[in-house]
């Protein structure tokens, strides 16, 4: 059952491995018999009559949420900003004129978020939470819902709630691309079943990212991350998986910012992991990860060209640009996990961290 281990020793494993099937699910959830998507007409007029979504989330749904605002601007052409609830609620941004809120929170019970909502709708505006419980406190205040059916999530870290919610952001974007005649050759449902098959390939090369969790990570104090564009959004997911189950200082950096200051803490044996699979700016990465190279890093890639890399290298199908964050941080889930065991860290159960964050 969804709340028993059964063979695993940790829920954290077992809920990355369930992505795949949590993909397809959702797939099925929002696809008609007739092969078109789902959605509640009004959610549809809600983007559709808002000249600016705001998505307002914390922690992992926040990093679902910054992949969610290039899904919607790259594919529907709807402007986005995403906002960290915490910050929102203290200081709030100028709003457009008619904007839309969106609350991304898998328990849909973060203090933080419901803050923000109750503010909001104070002021007259409209809302969609998008939540792995819809009975929650976010899903019944808001005007409306949306399901990420992931099951439920034990582990403290989150992650089938993190591909489920990029997966049901995906859908939307679609949709909206759709309800507004733009032409778009972005089939959401059809890469999401790609998704899912890459996702599962990366989950039965387990060994591989034990070993290389026990070579980059058993002895460091720290480790970091790079990617550009979307990637720069997954390697944020993947610090943040890190740090939270193995206390391991672990930081995600755009690329190109690491010669603006960062790159002075490569010391000789710093693992470095990046994430490269936007064709536009490979190069650039790749230029990236050869500067804290020639520093002494030990640099990992997760990429999508088999040809390019030497060294340590995990290779992930290659699946359309924008679903890619939704496949690329399985590896880095999978590292965090096997870093911590083999730490003999609390896996599903980290220090300081509870479930569901219920205070501001
Ligand atoms: C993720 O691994 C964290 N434990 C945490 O950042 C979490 O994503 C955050 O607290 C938001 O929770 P929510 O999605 O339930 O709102």
């Amino acid at each position: 059952s969804d709340t028993e281990k059964g063979t695993y020793n940790h829920f954290m494993l077992k809920e990355i491995d369930e992505q795949p099937f949590v993909i397809r699910n959702i797939i099925q959830k929002y696809q008609n018999s007739d092969g078109n998507i789902k959605l509640d007409k009004d959610i549809r007029q809600a983007i559709n009559d808002a000249d600016r979504l705001y998505i307002i989330a914390a922690g992992t749904s926040y990093h679902a949420g910054l992949v969610g605002k290039e899904l919607m601007e790259k594919v529907a052409e709807k402007p986005v900003e995403v906002h960290i609830a915490s910050e929102f609620l203290y200081n709030e941004p100028i709003l457009s004129k008619k904007p839309l809120f969106i609350f991304i929170s898998q328990s849909g019970e973060t203090a933080d978020c419901r803050g923000v909502l109750v503010n909001v709708k104070k002021q007259g505006y409209k809302s969609l939470t998008i939540t792995n419980v819809p009975g929650s406190t976010l899903a019944r205040e808001a005007d409306f819902t949306l399901h990420t059916y992931a099951g439920p999530e034990i582990a403290v870290a989150s992650t089938k709630a993190y591909t489920a919610q990029m997966a049901v952001l995906s859908i939307l974007a679609m949709d909206s691309a759709k309800a507004q005649g733009i032409d778009t050759d972005f089939d959401a449902m059809q890469e999401l079943g790609l998704a899912a098959n890459a996702m599962e390939s990366l989950c039965d090369q387990k060994e591989t990212m034990e070993q290389i969790a026990k070579d980059y990570m058993s002895g460091t104090r720290n480790c970091f991350f790079i990617g550009r564009a979307l990637d720069y959004h997954v390697v944020q997911e993947g610090a943040l998986k890190l740090k939270e189950i193995s206390y391991i200082q672990a930081e995600g950096f755009a690329g190109g910012e690491l010669k603006h200051g960062t790159i002075a803490l490569i010391e000789k044996g710093t693992p470095v992991i990046a994430v490269i699979t936007q064709e536009h700016i490979n190069l650039n990465i790749r230029g990236n990860v050869q500067e804290v190279e020639a520093r002494g890093a030990n640099a990992c890639i997760v990429s999508t060209d088999r040809t390019k890399e030497e060294g340590d290298h995990i290779v992930m199908p290659d699946i359309h640009e924008r679903m890619t964050p939704i496949v690329s941080v399985v590896p880095l889930q999978l590292i965090a996990y096997y870093a911590a065991l083999h730490r003999g860290c609390d896996v599903d159960k980290p220090r300081n961290l509870a479930k569901s964050v219920t205070v501001e």
